[in-house]
């Protein structure tokens, strides 16, 4: 391959979030540039829950995209009352993508999450029955877990049991964080798994150090160890079927970042995610198996068309814009100020 151009299947974002109002006019174009299909995430300030909402948002998002055949797919928030009947309608019309099970106060908006597990086993046995996927923010929050085990913790407690109740429900465990996770995955049936750019670029001394915060490199979950960067690049780079993109591209205004204050996780990667994958796959001296992780597991996985178009991309250096700002929003961008080395045509 040419190792100053590469031209790949246009690729999806398969966990990203857009929000709403003018953060969602702020950033949906960020990801709608390079990516035909997103998989927007439910947490809202007041989460998706209904046929009503989802809609609507949909529709919301197209109205807002540059590109007019862009595709948003939307998971169900599961909630521990959700109505089984319309939820299922919901699923069968492909309104919903699947849904998404945020334990309750894991992160961003999700303290209408899930409390027990048992309580959503009935939503759970309706998703394993039209064969739609479950989509997990993998950590157990509980006293005396530390934040570094909690994903961990999850699979030990919550996803092992998952699996062996629903053995046919299709997972994505989101974002993994630690080869823990990420071996948990690559040796079970039915599961597959996002990774962000952050995951496979920073340990944790790129968020705490000397007693302090980087609160633009803070996000959940945390990332870890070296030795978990290490494993998450190679199952990414490898080509390996389980693991394929998930930005978690999570906009936050710079005013809700300020450490001692109010410090929300997220990192907003979306301006410069697929240059940042490239550059990582670059590194890893697997520029070959970049479209497989961008552009082929995700939609193998999801049981939808691989996409028709392509994108170029470029070895070529630019800076990455700080911020972006639009309206009354501004954001830090992930890698912002900072040169790249590879560019979209
Ligand atoms: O860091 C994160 N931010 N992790 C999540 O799971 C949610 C996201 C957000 O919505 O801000
Ligand atoms: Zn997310």
């Amino acid at each position: 391959m040419n190792k100053l151009n590469i031209k790949i299947t246009k690729p999806d974002d398969w966990h990203v979030h857009l929000r709403d109002d003018s953060m969602l006019e702020a950033v949906t174009n960020c990801s709608t540039r390079i990516n035909q299909r997103c998989i927007v995430m439910p947490n809202l300030d007041i989460p998706i829950t209904t046929q009503k909402q989802c809609l609507e948002y949909k529709e919301k998002i197209k109205s807002i995209a540059n590109q007019k055949n862009f595709i948003p797919l939307v998971p169900c928030y599961l909630t521990e009352n959700l109505n089984l009947i319309e939820f299922k309608d919901a699923l069968e019309n492909e309104i919903f993508v699947g849904a998404k099970l945020y334990p309750s106060n894991a992160t961003t908006n999700s303290s209408f999450g899930v409390k027990k597990i048992e309580n959503i086993f009935s939503s759970l046995e309706v998703l394993e029955e039209v064969n739609k996927p479950l989509l997990i923010h993998g950590e157990k929050v509980s006293e005396g877990v530390d934040i570094f085990d909690r994903e961990k913790k999850f699979i030990d407690d919550e996803l092992v049991l998952i699996r062996k109740k629903f053995p046919n429900l299709k997972i994505v465990l989101e974002h993994v964080s630690s080869k823990y996770g990420a071996d948990f995955v690559n040796h079970n049936d039915n599961i597959a798994a996002t990774i962000t750019p952050q995951h496979l670029m920073l340990t944790k001394e790129d968020v705490f150090y000397n007693e302090s915060l980087n609160p633009h490199h803070f996000c959940m979950p945390v990332v870890k160890e070296e030795k978990d960067l290490i494993s998450l690049r190679s199952y990414a780079s490898s080509g390996n079927k389980k693991f394929f993109i998930g930005t978690d591209s999570a906009p936050h205004h710079v005013d809700n970042k300020i450490p001692k204050l109010s410090c929300k996780p997220g990192i907003f990667s979306a301006p410069c995610s697929i240059e940042l994958y490239t550059s990582i796959f670059d590194e890893e001296d697997a520029l070959e198996n970049l479209e497989d992780f961008c552009s082929i597991n995700g939609p193998k996985f999801y049981d939808y068309p691989i996409n028709n178009n392509t994108i170029e991309l470029i070895k070529e250096e630019w800076i990455v814009p700080e911020f972006t700002i639009y309206k009354d929003v501004k954001i830090k961008n992930f890698f912002g100020g900072k040169k790249l080395n590879w560019k979209v045509k």
